[in-house]
């Protein structure tokens, strides 16, 4: 296969950590998180959710490393040769493919939030003063139904993803990472301390860690597990991408636990960022997609110094934003730069482009825009999108990977490929040859009944 001499490799341990979780750490856990523990009660939530990154995320992100390094190829080689190297069916490629078009079609609607966050951005500079709940509900909804601005935004927002892409592994993606996951973690840290000091922070821990499990439903434990994955950027081809630049020196394992350490502390960080200031102005911490958008520029736009620490809030979402939309993208183009051999900087265009068109819908299809009233499966064109990667692609690719590293790979190599002590070792094979496949599946079947039935 063309491009396969040139394959890039991760300089250090510590670059290609940063990228995982730049990956990882995204609008799933700075936006998705909050408000998912929001709506879904807070604390029980929060358990729930640590439970499945830990004992379904983990083994899974463990097993997509070691494919991916295994291979040395995009998603989709990587899985035709590990499966031919088993002597296993050429099916399993579909785990690869899956992956690839389903980091794809996120990217297309991820870009999309990504633009709204970066106009925000914009906007946070001149301050939210004067917002209440209407006026910052409106407002939100005026932008996100205009049929220009959020099409320059996203324009913009895949602009820059592209440009970090196209100058590949090491002289883009870790030169980003290394610059802007510091910055983010810095932003959050001060975001924590200014919202602890100057917000309502018990009510806030009150909020995040202490579960009221009458109030857990089968909904919100799906919720749980999807968000788990997106979060950890499982079964999109972003994880075993990056899996691919590894060499064989680096500890999987050991990275993996750091990655969904990261991952959800962050996550948690977020939550300790956000409520204490959403509970000091009495606003409300089940506001759906809109907590970012319309609850807490209210609080921006009454506080002292709201500009300024508004600003932080939205550029901290948008670097966590591109250090993982630029993981969405890198699967994609190294398959196709690995088929064709085509220069990684057109097939970045291209492929950016393409995801740009498929975007453009899912904008105009927001708050009755160009194409509002156009709906699939009762589903807008980011709903639609959102539903078949986060309940069907990511926990179907989820479970296949488990099954495949569980079932049909022989041991030896993946002992090799883990290096794990014995005891270790048995562990995570248990959890990926029953724990994971039933827990996926019996979520999947329940996903899928109440979608029929209900
Ligand atoms: N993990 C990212 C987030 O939490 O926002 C989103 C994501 C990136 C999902 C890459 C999947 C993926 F492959």
């Amino acid at each position: 296969m063309a491009g396969l001499s040139q394959h890039a490799h991760w300089s250090s341990r510590w670059t290609f950590l940063l990228a995982a979780v730049g990956s990882a750490v995204g609008l799933g856990n700075i936006w998705k998180f909050p408000y998912e523990a929001g709506e879904g009660g807070g604390g029980a939530f929060v358990l729930v959710y640590l439970a499945f990154v830990f004992a379904v995320g983990l083994p899974v992100l463990i097993a997509e490393l070691s494919l991916g390094r295994r291979g040395q190829l995009s998603p989709i080689g990587s899985m035709a040769k590990i499966a031919n190297e088993e002597g296993r069916s050429k099916a399993w490629g579909l785990i690869g493919w899956s992956g690839v078009v389903g980091g794809f079609i996120v990217i297309s609607f991820y870009s999309v939030v990504g633009g709204w966050v970066l106009a925000y951005l914009v906007k946070a500079m001149s301050g939210f003063s004067g917002y209440d709940a209407a006026i910052s509900t409106q407002t939100f909804g005026t932008f996100v139904a205009d049929p220009v601005s959020p099409i320059i935004a996203h324009f913009a927002f895949l602009a820059i993803t592209i440009g970090i892409v196209a100058r590949g592994v090491t002289g883009g993606l870790e030169k980003a990472v290394t610059f802007l996951m510091p910055a983010l973690f810095a932003l959050l840290v001060g975001m924590m301390i200014y919202s602890g000091i100057t917000g309502d922070f018990g009510a806030a821990v009150n909020f995040l860690f202490n579960p009221d499990f009458a109030k857990l439903t089968i909904e919100t434990v799906l919720q749980a597990l999807g968000l788990a994955f997106f979060s950890l950027s499982l079964a999109l081809g972003s994880i075993m991408t990056y899996g691919s630049y590894l060499t064989k020196e680096m500890n999987i394992p050991r990275s993996a636990v750091i990655i969904a350490a990261a991952d959800s502390g962050v996550a948690l960080m977020a939550g300790l960022a956000i409520f204490p200031i959403v509970f000091a102005f009495g606003l409300e911490p089940g506001q759906s997609v809109g907590l970012v958008f319309t609850t807490l520029p209210i609080a921006f736009g009454q506080m002292t110094g709201g500009a300024i620490v508004g600003t932080m809030f939205f550029f901290l979402l948008t670097v966590a934003a591109v250090t993982s939309s630029i993981s969405l993208l890198e699967p994609a183009v190294s398959y196709v730069e690995e088929r064709t051999g085509i220069d990684r900087k057109k097939v970045a265009l291209f492929i950016g482009a393409a995801a740009f068109a498929l975007g453009t819908l899912s904008a105009w299809g927001q708050g009755g825009n160009l194409l509002g009233d156009v709906k699939i499966l009762g589903l807008d064109f980011m709903s639609f999108k959102d539903y078949i990667t986060n309940n069907i692609l990511m926990p179907l690719g989820g479970m296949f990977i488990a099954i495949f590293v569980g079932w049909f790979i022989s041991r030896k190599t993946m002992m090799e490929e883990l290096a794990m002590e014995e005891g270790t070792f048995k562990i995570w094979l248990f959890l990926v040859r029953f724990v994971c496949p039933v827990a996926i599946g019996a979520v999947f079947i329940s996903i899928l009944y109440n979608t029929i039935i209900a």
